[in-house]
């Protein structure tokens, strides 16, 4: 991650000014332009402020750059941060070593210096982000973007509080889309455990099972689904103690599949090396984590990630099967490709019997969810009105959006069984639902909240604040502000 600073003055030779719809410009802006290169440029009607469109002005002793924000009426923290991407990667690319970014005094409805100046500082961060580490070519010895000063007119300390929240938040999405992106012999179980047990604070304590600690606790659905994989699973357990009380923790259950094949009902063959991204909601338990420690908030959370392949094997479990789950549940699998629900069957099971105050799980769980909502929002349901209210206002503040999806005590009569007590499977219809449905049955009456991230977790065409594809950090920076504001609750 590249340095950034706050400043309340011109420190470099570059400087960035955005030009609103019109040709309108900001305080800054206008200080600047009586010089005679930018008078011309302005004069001239290169830019009329169109949102995104960025031109240099060279001079002898400067440059500056001028970026569109368009109309300030339409301007959201969402495209002030897509904003300060596309401006970091445009500087990047030209070679410019330090720039002076003056878009925290654009003005946005509702938003204070604070959080634009994190906007801002997450979008340097998230839209410079890259995976090539698989690249082993050298690449041209290229001058790259090291500094940028987010210049502001404002309260210094404020600011600067901003930009360490930005810093924890963009550490841990990194973190989380560095997970996703690496390959599924990469990223094993295995790996998924050592990533977690190396994520250290003196309030953390996490303990990793092996596959005989597995088979000895009783994870028993969890070893269904791993019988069909040469690899051993792992069970990830954290205890961040944050508040330093005996409260009730807030559990976070994330679906570690490091590759799901679908099993015997094997799917097809298109795109199946997307499903290395099947980890993704145990890679944003483990981005939380990273933030939160790195912010040392005061608040209890404890995360709990089952982790296994979903292959072919000939030990696989079948479709027919019946599984006893660690709750005693029988589940009568229909379907070996169903097989998040089942090994959060027993997550969720030890989760709730710790007691905690709510729990919320992420999971890539269903492909009916990517029809449904496509990659704009993650599908929210569960048992608790308070966890989804504030879910769904994080989600408005930091636009890792989530959207309700119904779940109608009707529903769950998909996934009753007649031989079983549940089916892994309730049929094509509500498909997002049935699933969660089925989660439902391991939280007993905890407060719980589910996020179907399948649609929102990875995008293979880049999105404003992940230019470069893959995984995108999905369930991170959303419930580290809910988090935020659990912590800012009770203290
Ligand atoms: N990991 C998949 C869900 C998925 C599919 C996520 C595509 C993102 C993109 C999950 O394990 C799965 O295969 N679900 C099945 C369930 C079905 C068999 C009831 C699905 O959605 O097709
Ligand atoms: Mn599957
Ligand atoms: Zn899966």
């Amino acid at each position: 991650m590249i340095q950034i600073s706050i400043a309340t003055s011109n420190q470099s030779s570059m400087s960035v000014y955005p030009i609103l719809e019109g040709k309108a410009l900001t305080a800054a802006g206008k200080s600047v332009q009586s010089e005679q290169a930018i008078a011309h440029f302005l004069a001239s009607g290169e830019h009329h402020g169109k949102y995104g469109i960025i031109r240099t002005i060279y001079q002898a002793d400067a440059r500056t750059v001028f970026i569109g924000a368009g109309d300030l009426g339409k301007l959201t923290l969402q495209k002030l941060r897509a904003l300060a991407s596309k401006v970091a990667l445009k500087l990047n690319k030209n070679s410019v070593e330090a720039a002076d970014i003056y878009l925290s005094e654009l003005d946005i409805d509702g938003a204070s210096l604070a959080n634009k100046v994190q906007a801002i500082a997450e979008g340097i961060w998230l839209g410079l982000y890259t995976f090539d580490t698989y690249q082993t070519k050298t690449k041209e010895d290229k001058i790259q973007l090291t500094s940028v000063n987010i210049v502001i007119d404002g309260d210094e300390s404020k600011a600067k509080a901003a930009l360490d929240t930005a810093k924890a938040i963009a550490s841990g999405t990194i973190f989380a889309r560095n997970l996703g992106n690496e390959p599924g012999n990469v990223c094993t179980p295995e790996y998924l455990g050592e990533q977690a047990a190396a994520l250290s604070h003196p309030k953390l304590k996490t303990t990793v099972l092996d596959k005989a600690a597995i088979e000895k606790t009783g994870f028993t659905a969890l070893l269904a689904v791993n019988q069909g994989s040469d690899i051993e699973p792992r069970f990830i357990v954290m205890e961040y103690n944050g508040a330093g009380n005996n409260d009730a923790p807030i559990a976070l259950v994330g679906k570690g599949l490091t590759f799901d094949a679908g099993g015997i009902s094997i799917k097809p063959a298109a795109q199946m090396d997307e499903m290395k991204f099947d980890m993704c909601g145990s890679a944003a338990v483990l981005g939380i984590f990273k933030a939160i420690t790195e912010m040392s908030l005061p608040i209890n959370v404890l995360g709990v990630i089952p982790s296994t392949e979903n292959l072919l094997g000939g030990s696989a479990y079948k479709p027919g099967d019946i599984v006893t789950t660690y709750k005693g549940l029988t589940i009568e699998v229909l379907n070996t490709d169903a097989e998040g629900r089942v090994i959060l069957s027993d997550a969720l099971a030890y989760a709730a019997e710790q007691n905690p105050a709510e729990i919320i799980d992420f999971a890539t769980l269903t492909g009916a969810c990517v029809i449904a909502l496509g990659g704009q929002a993650t599908g929210l349901m569960g048992n608790s009105d308070d966890i989804k209210q504030g879910l769904i206002a994080s989600g408005q503040k930091t636009h890792d959006r989530v959207w309700e999806m119904p779940m109608f005590e009707e529903y769950q009569e998909q996934i009753d069984s007649k031989i079983a007590d549940i089916k892994n499977t309730g049929g094509r219809e509500a498909g997002t639902i049935t699933a969660a449905c089925f989660l439902s049955r391991f939280v007993d009456n905890i407060p719980w909240a589910h996020l179907d991230i399948a649609g929102t977790a990875w995008n293979m065409k880049g999105t404003d604040i992940s230019p470069v594809g893959g995984a995108t950090g999905a369930g991170v920076r959303l419930v580290v502000d809910y988090l935020q504001n659990k912590a800012s609750d009770v203290s």
